[in-house]
């Protein structure tokens, strides 16, 4: 057994010691967009520095802690608080989590994050449901032997965002009149954001949105065979469209479109 599965054996005994079974969804839950596991029935709530293995958050604002239990029905496993790419930990390390959700079984994951919006027609508050990534961030976390146990060397990418779940979304935000955008995610390493010429690039490669997560996890969420949905909370405009960017700012607005951010998952996880 290699030293990762290892790993993943000692930090899944923990979990399912605490309480957590039979997990159906993963949920990530980005910047600002935590609040959804409060709302989670009879939570099994585990902190990061009590899980072997589980890296340390660094991010304050983040609660840093694993939530299970119901929510719309489903059984769920969500993170308040995900490890970042830019806070120095390894690719590898960023997606602990989500190898950790698929050894505990769960067939899909929800993504979410803030994002700085690249397409001109998108205003701050807006959600955006991801079709596609650009992994721009100079690094993958499959780089590296591959474990042939959890997935295959060179995996699929064709549909990487699960296209019924995308159709699903929409119905719900349809039915319950919730604006919602789609687009293409552009990741960066971060922790600085784009230039305004970075972000002309980013729109000319296709981007709709530019960001500094997610892509790792759903890169190894595709490689562990998850379903991904995955949806972006547009806090602001990019470098060159507004005038300047804070993380304030960021905080501000997924306080003001939580509501909706949160009716926007719960209805679609009932009919998942
Ligand atoms: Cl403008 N860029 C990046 N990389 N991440 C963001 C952002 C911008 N706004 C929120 N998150």
């Amino acid at each position: 057994m290699s030293s990762l599965q290892e790993k993943l054996k000692e930090t899944t005994d923990f979990i399912k010691k605490k309480g957590v079974s039979d997990v159906e969804f993963g949920l990530i839950l980005g910047s600002g967009l935590g609040e959804l596991a409060d709302e989670i029935k009879d939570p099994q709530v585990i902190s990061y520095n009590q899980i072997p293995h589980f890296p340390v958050s660094t991010v304050t604002g983040h609660a840093g802690q694993l939530v299970y239990g119901m929510l719309a029905g489903k059984k769920v496993l969500a993170m308040q608080g995900r490890f970042h790419y830019y806070e120095g930990y390894s690719m590898q390390t960023v997606t602990y989590p989500v190898r950790v959700m698929a050894a505990l079984k769960a067939h899909s994951l929800i993504v979410t994050n803030a994002a700085g919006g690249v397409n001109p027609e998108f205003t701050p508050g807006d959600l955006m449901l991801i079709a596609d990534h650009i992994n721009f961030m100079g690094d993958n976390p499959l780089f590296g032997p591959n474990m042939d146990d959890l997935g295959p060397r060179f995996p699929d990418m064709s549909e990487a965002y699960h296209l019924n779940y995308r159709k699903k979304v929409k119905e719900v935000a349809k039915k319950q009149e919730i604006t919602l955008k789609e687009g293409n995610y552009m990741a960066f390493s971060g922790p600085t954001y784009e230039t305004p010429a970075e972000v002309r690039f980013a729109r000319t490669a296709g981007a709709d949105a530019v960001g500094m997560s997610t892509v790792p996890e759903v890169i190894v969420a595709c490689h562990s065979g998850l379903n991904v949905l995955g949806i972006s909370c547009i806090t602001n405009l990019a470098a060159g469209m507004q005038k300047n960017l804070n993380h304030k700012e960021v905080v501000e607005t997924t306080e003001r479109v939580k509501v909706d951010f949160k009716t926007l998952v719960k209805e679609t996880l009932k009919i998942l």
